[in-house]
């Protein structure tokens, strides 16, 4: 696959809106803040931002239960804040991707509303109901919060199909009608000059059609490798205003990526996929190195030539990295955040970096759960309570995984609230922000700030960083990530300490190689064979095969 597209070389930033900057000061961030920010993005050498969902909406997924597709939360600004965003941002150099939700609406949508209201309508279609009772549901389907995916109403005596929140009912993606929404909604913002979109929870669109009981409950996804073909109508729009179409593909394997990602006969141009960000969920208490590096270079092998990988190591559903890859105690927090900025980040393919991962920021790790506000969150508290588990393991459990952790708001400044706002934010701050914030970063040549400014403007120079092969490099030690970037004989090589124990490596000579990055200071990086803990260094490498 060639790589003449302008995202194959751009790097992109995620942005929390509701957690980047308050300008209104009520607590919540807003558009207007935003646009305030751009100097910082601009500095950072970002090409691109994904915005996450800011549609007015029920308020019951953190804005992925949309009310209405066409419009801004007013608590986020309006349509006018928008348009005068997308023009700062272009007259910036920077592209905008906005997230539309595609499974779900929320149960307050005028659809929905109507479909409740005349079942004979045409709007009942644009959802997936079933024939049930008050106490008997159309089948074992169960939501991701683990009940049943089916909500009962007694008018109808019907019940409809929820993959998450009973608020979030699932739109029925085999009407040609709902796709024909989409499509005008698109078109819509399109309009208004955005650049692309992010596609929110693809894999969960085409359901089963026999409603028949499944095993796990939760597996009702029908021939997911084919679900391009539902989403066949939206090309054109995609294509006509040359919008950048990314995937958030939860469970796809590498073969069907390659389908997906198909400039002909495929729909998308990125595809977000969670096979190297679930390593944290088992309870290990160290990060599984080996397999680390095996599904990475999964990955890297099977697109090579074939599609074109995403790079990230945090979103907004997942912790953050420094504290379940890394190590966000002492003086390894900023060494393996880092560590874990330049092992991904310089791999082949297009990058993201999450808002305040830049800065090394780690998780909230609340201690009470009336400090969390995600959903997911406490439903997970009240199912574990009524299992029966101690309290205390439970939240053990949300100050590791909770998705709260990383939707802390961004820490600008070391006064109160990190400058995010004068007001009492929404969500409280991560621990260490009067260390870890902008302000501070950016006036201290050893913060993760400036290495990861420093890896942005490497990855987007340097040729082989860009378009070279990925190939890892067996090192014989299972701490060590190892890889080389190739292009046309010109060779790169990055060594990563994944551990909090020194490695020794025999297996590679970088006696010729030169020393281009490095997370510590150069004398302590001096002998080539002795790798500290969390260390990580990049070298342009001479020795040619
Ligand atoms: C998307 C969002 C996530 C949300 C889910 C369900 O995957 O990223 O935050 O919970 O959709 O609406």
């Amino acid at each position: 696959m060639a790589d003449t597209q302008w995202w194959q070389h751009a790097v992109g930033y995620q942005i929390y809106p509701r957690s980047f900057f308050d300008s209104n000061h009520d607590g919540v961030g807003d558009l207007p803040g935003i646009l305030t920010k751009i100097d910082y993005l601009q500095s950072l050498g970002i090409d691109f931002v994904w915005l996450s969902a800011f549609y007015p909406s029920g308020n019951v997924n953190s804005g992925y239960d949309v009310t209405n597709y066409r419009d801004v939360a007013s608590q986020y600004g309006t349509l006018a804040d928008f348009d005068r965003l997308v023009t700062a941002f272009h007259e910036a150099g920077i592209k905008v991707v906005i997230d539309l939700a595609l499974n779900h609406t929320s149960d307050q949508h005028p659809w929905f509303q109507a479909a409740l209201a005349d079942p004979q309508g045409p709007y009942r279609d644009y959802y997936l109901w079933q024939p049930a009772t008050a106490t008997v549901q159309p089948n074992n389907w169960q939501s991701v919060f683990g009940d049943s995916a089916w909500t009962y109403v007694a008018d109808q005596q019907a019940a409809y199909l929820h993959t998450f929140a009973a608020e979030q009912p699932d739109l029925n993606w085999r009407n040609p009608a709902v796709r024909h929404e989409m499509v005008q909604i698109i078109q819509w913002w399109a309009d208004r000059g955005v650049d692309g979109f992010r596609f929110a929870g693809v894999t969960h669109l085409k359901k089963r059609t026999d409603f028949a009981d499944v095993t796990p409950a939760t597996a009702y996804y029908e021939d997911v490798a084919d679900t391009v073909t539902l989403l066949a109508d939206l090309k054109p729009v995609l294509v006509k205003n040359h919008l950048l179409a990314i995937g958030e593909a939860g469970g796809i394997d590498p073969s069907t990526a390659q389908r997906w990602l198909d400039p002909a006969t495929g729909f998308f141009d990125l595809l977000l996929e969670f096979d190297h960000v679930h390593f944290w969920e088992q309870a290990t208490p160290k990060l599984p190195v080996a397999a680390l590096r095996a599904t990475l270079s999964r990955w890297q092998q099977s697109l090579e030539g074939t599609g074109w990988n995403t790079l990230f190591i945090e979103n907004h559903d997942l912790p953050r990295a420094v504290s379940y890859y890394g190590n966000d105690q002492g003086e390894y927090r900023r060494r393996s955040a880092k560590a874990l900025g330049m092992l991904y980040l310089l791999m082949k393919g297009t990058p993201f970096i999450y808002q305040g991962q830049e800065l090394g920021l780690p998780n909230a790790g609340f201690t009470k759960i009336a400090d969390y506000r995600d959903l997911d969150s406490r439903r997970y508290y009240q199912r574990q309570r009524a299992a029966g588990v101690a309290e205390p393991q439970i939240l053990s459990q949300l100050a590791l995984r909770s998705r709260d952790n990383a939707r802390t708001p961004m820490p600008w400044t070391h006064q109160q609230y990190g400058g995010f706002s004068d007001h009492e934010p929404w969500l409280q701050m991560a621990p260490g922000v009067a260390q870890i914030n902008v302000e501070r970063e950016s006036h201290d040549p050893h913060a993760v700030l400036p290495f990861y400014q420093q890896l942005i403007r490497i990855k987007k120079s340097v040729p082989a960083l860009r378009s070279g092969r990925y190939e890892l490099i067996d090192t014989g030690d299972n701490q060590l990530y190892v890889y080389r970037r190739t292009l046309n004989g010109d060779n790169w090589l990055v060594v990563v300490n994944m551990s909090d124990q020194p490695a020794t490596t025999q297996n590679f000579d970088l006696t010729t190689s030169e020393l281009i990055l490095t997370n510590l200071p150069v004398d302590a990086a001096s002998d080539d064979r002795q790798i500290q803990p969390w260390e990580a260094r990049l070298y342009h490498w001479r020795r040619l095969e």
